[in-house]
């Protein structure tokens, strides 16, 4: 995820661009570039590392200039460098991007074969080439419809914004599912990938539409779509003030990325399901090469809320590809003297990539001869650089302390995994993977309908429960490490004193506990312990235990015991995780809110532990 901004008009391209940039840094840091028109030229600057880095690059004297392009980039394709930094450029085009182009493989030795020498690593580079082939070959309709014509050759997301020293003042921007939203100002125009970046110079914005593209010259914004026919809209004036704004609207990015879920879990699955054959394609493990053939067992090993995913992952490679797993803690691993060699896959799963501890048992796998996959979010991190493959999630920078998007794309990632391994070793029963693949395609909109049923009634739960010492969480089998993950969330950021179990571990001690004062949270999905569970719930009802339920369909039995019933839609009983996690994370957003706590910044934690 990158912030892109664009800027035409009177003031100077390069302050305003900085400034955007500046609100827009929380969508990555990895290295940030502008381009403006200096006297009919194209200059440039880039930089790595955060915006302070080209704000040093630029010095005192800047890019002068009324019109350019600016990025701050979250690196996907290609490490963090100045090479891959954007703008790109070719000749007299240059362009920046947000997205991912899914078949540039195929565009950049298409491009080689017309004489275009690719200088990044980047799946960008090849958009900026293409516009320019397309002028190059005497496109009539000049910038605009160039890019037109080019959008039609790209497979996958973006947002881009494209500038030549042919139309001195035009800019071009087009959208594919990654957010563009145009400034309306007196003779000049704003461009930026969220509203934060256009509040200082105008409240008027106009949002442009998956399938549309805009030509923008000074105060004027024409927008067609992908196929040419104008679309007529006007703008409208938001009224957030520029500090809220800068969560997107939210009042804390911990919320921000709960609602950001589904377009991340989209993203991690992009390009990845093959529904057509029901299969799912994972051309990075072809990095581990024979090695995979050999592999007896699998080792999950991670800290935190990435180790709630690892006991999850349990379940889903016993499960799809039948192959003895174990889980470790990160911390614990290597001390334990592990019993690891080349015929077990080492799996590390870690939102950051640098947490030190979970390195560690990288390392230590490898000096026994393990292969190493990391699922990891960061690119170019330490653990996916030190891994033999790196299946990345794609959640996007998450900036709140406690892990939410994190978490469910490596759930994600982990469905992915064992479907893939299932098939590839011809362990999955057909009739469960079927049922998976469709069903997983689903979850984003599932996950969706959840966040917009469910979140008035938590917030209101949650006035009920914020004020008492102890929470106790409740699942079974797969469900059980999402009841782990409920208590950590509620721990991290309310402080309150919260504990996990398996509903059926109640009864031979935590059971001493339930009285008036204890709520008890209970994942209840209709799977096959239903009745079980209920049981389980009626020996905390007749110890007044106050019991919170989340379930995919109710019946009267549990209606009459549980105070409060969260309903949730049905899915595979395989992919329940993915759906009972979000109500969880929500119930521990909104009681941390009622106790005033600090929620995207908790005390006494880091993002990233990188010690041990
Ligand atoms: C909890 C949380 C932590 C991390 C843990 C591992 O909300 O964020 O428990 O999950 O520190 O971090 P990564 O995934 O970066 O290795």
């Amino acid at each position: 995820m990158c912030g892109i901004v664009g800027y035409v008009g009177e003031r100077r391209a390069d302050r305003v661009l900085l400034n955007g940039l500046r609100k827009l840094e929380y969508r990555g840091y990895d290295s940030a570039g502008i381009a403006t028109l200096v006297d009919g030229e194209i200059q440039i600057r880039r930089a790595v590392g955060k915006l302070d880095n080209l704000e040093e690059a630029l010095g005192d004297v800047g890019l002068v200039g009324g019109i350019g392009i600016g990025h701050t980039r979250w690196a996907t394709h290609g490490r963090p460098s100045e090479q891959n930094a954007h703008p790109h450029r070719s000749g007299d085009v240059v362009l920046i991007h947000n997205g991912i182009i899914e078949n540039y493989v195929e565009l950049r030795e298409e491009l080689a074969g017309d004489g275009y020498e690719i200088i990044s690593e980047t799946d960008t580079e090849v958009i900026s080439h293409l516009i320019h082939r397309q002028l190059e070959r005497g496109e009539p309709g000049g910038l605009f419809e160039a890019t037109r014509a080019v959008l039609s050759l790209l497979t996958g997301s973006y947002a881009m914004v494209v500038m030549t020293s042919r139309e001195p003042g035009v800019l071009v921007t087009a959208k594919n599912s990654t957010p563009v939203v145009l400034g309306v100002g007196d003779g000049e125009s704003f461009i930026a990938s969220d509203i934060p970046a256009l509040l200082e110079y105008t409240r008027d914005v106009l949002f442009l539409e998956d399938g549309e593209l805009a030509r923008i010259e000074g105060g004027k914004i024409e927008v067609t779509t992908f196929d040419g026919t104008p679309v007529d809209r006007e703008p409208r004036r938001v009224s957030w003030d520029p500090v809220t704004a800068q969560k997107g609207g939210y009042k804390h990015f911990l919320l921000k990325e709960i609602h950001e879920q589904p377009q991340a879990i989209i993203d991690t699955m992009r390009g990845r399901v093959a529904q057509d054959t029901a299969d799912v394609v994972l051309p990075e493990l072809d990095a581990l090469g024979d090695r995979l053939g050999g592999i007896e067992k699998m080792c999950i090993v991670a800290c935190g809320t990435a180790w709630h995913s690892a006991l999850v992952g349990k379940f889903i490679m016993e499960r799809f590809a039948r192959m003895p797993t174990e889980v470790d803690y990160g911390s614990e691993f290597r001390y334990r003297d592990p019993l690891v060699d080349e015929k077990t896959l080492l799996i590390v799963v870690s939102q950051s990539g640098e947490t030190a501890d979970t390195l560690a048992a990288l390392e230590a796998a490898q000096k026994r001869g393990a292969p190493v996959l990391a699922i990891c979010n960061v690119v170019d991190s330490s653990i996916a650089r030190k891994a033999d493959a790196v299946l990345y999630t794609h959640a996007g920078p998450e900036i709140s302390v406690a892990s939410t998007k994190a978490f469910t794309t490596q759930l994600t990632a982990l469905y992915l995994l064992g479907l893939h391994l299932g098939r590839r070793t011809g362990k999955i029963d057909k009739d469960l993977e079927a049922e998976c693949i469709q069903a997983i395609v689903e979850i984003p909109r599932l996950v969706e309908q959840i966040l917009q049923d469910t979140e008035e009634a938590i917030a209101k739960d949650s006035r009920l429960f914020s004020q008492t010492d102890d929470f106790l969480y409740l699942g079974r089998g797969i469900n059980y490490p999402i009841a782990l993950e409920g208590a950590l969330k509620l721990k991290e950021i309310s402080y309150i004193h919260a504990e996990g179990y398996p509903a059926g571990e109640m009864k031979h001690g935590p059971i001493a506990l339930i009285d008036e004062f204890m709520p008890v949270v209970v994942l209840i999905p209709r799977d096959e312990v239903y009745g079980k569970t209920l049981s389980n719930l009626k020996e905390v009802e007749s110890r007044g235990g106050r019991i919170i339920a989340i379930t995919d369909g109710a019946d009267d039995e549990l209606r009459s015991i549980a105070e409060s019933v969260i309903e949730i839609p049905q899915t595979s009983t395989s992919l329940m995780p993915l759906l009972l996690a979000i109500p969880l994370q929500l119930l521990a957003y909104y009681v941390a809110v009622e106790r005033g706590t600090d929620v995207d910044q908790p005390r006494n934690l880091a993002k990233s532990v990188t010690v041990e």
